[in-house]
């Protein structure tokens, strides 16, 4: 990966989007939470008021995909994104363009790669991947060999991360439709898949009122293969090279 664009950190987390904010109201969060995303708990502070400045009011971002090679002029703007995202919880990634350049890697070499990028005029401000799992790093590809699933047939889904002032709208779907539609594409995939991180319960790290993303992956038809396990490295913020260990997600292609 190219030096990593300087990007600023956002101002703010997911909670301070309006969606969310509707969302405490709402009887899910009463509801047993998901794994690794504990409620919030009787201490927790009241969440942050809903008085927030004009770029909370961003346009809907323009969506467009890119293949293969296509990929490569996006490849900084995809690692900036990924450094300022993947910082907050639960990734709590301490990025480096040296690392980005390893990971992106793949994106580049495969003529069959994805990327859905989100615009806001020229600036990206979301991005999400896809690769066939056979074109993948053998830390992931490994997680599916011993259990009768042959890679051939897996299409990966990498990260989406979307900055938050433009979440809620429907970017999220978006980045899932198009590397679906992808790989139905390209043709010989019988399943989608993308891994999460797995963080200890009751982690003290875990910001009060946060909420996952298994409710949207689940509605989107994945469902948590918490045996199809890889194990990553990383620099965590504030404590330097972590082993990670992630779990995939596993749906059937099918139709759209
Ligand atoms: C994951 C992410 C890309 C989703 O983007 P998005 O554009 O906000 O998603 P959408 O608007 O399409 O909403 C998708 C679902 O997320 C949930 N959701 C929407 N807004 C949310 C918010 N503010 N907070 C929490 N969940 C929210 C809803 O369940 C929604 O599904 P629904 O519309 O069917 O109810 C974005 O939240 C993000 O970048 N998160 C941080 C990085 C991350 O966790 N990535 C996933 C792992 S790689």
């Amino acid at each position: 990966m190219p030096a990593a664009a300087v990007v600023s950190r956002p101002r703010r987390d997911a909670w301070g989007q309006p969606r969310l904010a509707r969302a405490w109201a709402t009887a899910e969060d009463e509801a047993p939470q998901p794994i690794g995303a504990a409620g919030p708990s009787p201490a927790a502070p009241d969440p942050p008021a809903l008085t927030q400045d004009a770029d909370m009011k961003k346009p809907m971002p323009e969506i467009r995909s890119y293949a293969g090679a296509e990929i490569t002029p996006y490849l900084e703007a995809i690692a900036a994104l990924r450094i300022a995202v993947f910082r907050d919880w639960p990734y709590l990634y301490d990025g480096d363009a040296a690392y980005e350049a390893k990971y992106l890697q793949t994106y580049r070499d495969s003529w069959r790669s994805i990327a859905v990028l989100a615009f806001d005029g020229p600036r990206v401000v979301g991005a999400s991947t896809g690769v066939p799992m056979s074109d993948e790093i053998p830390e992931f590809r490994a997680a599916f060999d011993d259990h009768l699933l042959d890679v051939d047939h897996v299409f990966y889904c990498g990260e989406s991360v979307l900055l938050p002032e433009y979440r809620g709208r429907g970017v999220g779907h978006r980045f899932f439709d198009m590397r679906e539609a992808h790989a139905r594409a390209l043709g010989g995939f019988n399943w989608t898949t993308f891994c999460a991180v797995e963080r200890e319960p009751g982690d003290t790290r875990q910001p009060p009122f946060h909420r996952g993303n298994e409710v949207f992956w689940k509605k989107r038809g994945y469902t948590h293969r918490p045996e199809l396990r890889a194990n990553l490295p990383w620099n965590e913020v504030g404590r330097g090279e972590r082993e990670h260990t992630l779990s995939f997600w596993l749906r059937p292609l099918g139709r759209a």
